[in-house]
């Protein structure tokens, strides 16, 4: 497992490309293999390697529809709204856990790369197993953030942004079938999802 080289549990500000910060958050030199942390489309877009998966949850963060995406579901112009992961005490977040080698980083830093920051953090597992891992989690006041808006504002943000992966709505509507897939009750991705799936008016806007 690795060796972390920074503490990485208060949020630091980043540029939008965080690549080159990434590479030096964590030392993998003596790593064979990492646990990482999917929360929003690692969830159901898993195009990285991985030796197993399990799914795991971590404690003090929520998912939140918080962060700007410009690259992936939006565009510079209409940024969309993915998912990142905010300190909430008490709060229990439901994903899963890959098992990966070090070198899958160096994709994974390419795709996650619009204001997410390799953090490191507990995973637990559903036998109650802990374990040492790391999820890309975009901080407050990053260069893409967008931060909280109501549950109608951000259904329609979302309903009208599409980028290079694809339309906003998709990336909400396969986050909730991931998690209700993983039985994970999640109000807040839920609650927009719903929205989204709500008939549209004849503008092509939420109702
Ligand atoms: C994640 O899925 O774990 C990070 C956020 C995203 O790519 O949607």
């Amino acid at each position: 497992m690795h060796s972390s080289v920074q503490a990485g549990s208060a949020p630091v500000t980043a540029g939008c490309d965080t690549r080159a910060i990434n590479r030096t958050r964590q030392d993998f030199s003596c790593a064979s293999d990492v646990w990482l942390f999917g929360y929003g489309s690692l969830l159901y877009k898993v195009d990285f390697p991985y030796l197993e998966r399990q799914p795991a949850s971590v404690h003090g963060w929520a998912r939140r529809l918080w962060q700007g995406s410009h690259d992936h579901r939006g565009t510079p112009a209409h940024p969309g709204r993915v998912a990142t992961l905010v300190a909430d005490t008490g709060a229990v977040c439901v994903g899963m856990a890959y098992r990966v080698k070090p070198a899958t980083f160096g994709w994974l830093d390419v795709r996650e790369k619009n204001g997410y920051l390799r953090q490191d953090l507990v995973l637990t597992f559903a036998g109650g197993q802990t374990a040492a891992g790391i999820a890309y989690i975009a901080p407050p006041g990053n260069a893409a953030w967008l931060g909280p808006a109501s549950d109608a504002d951000i259904a329609r943000q979302v309903a009208g942004a599409a980028g290079p992966s694809g339309r906003n709505r998709d990336y909400v509507l396969r986050l909730a079938d991931a998690l209700r897939a993983l039985g994970a009750a999640d109000p807040h991705v839920f609650a927009i999802a719903a929205l989204l799936r709500q008939p549209r008016d004849g503008s092509g806007g939420l109702k």
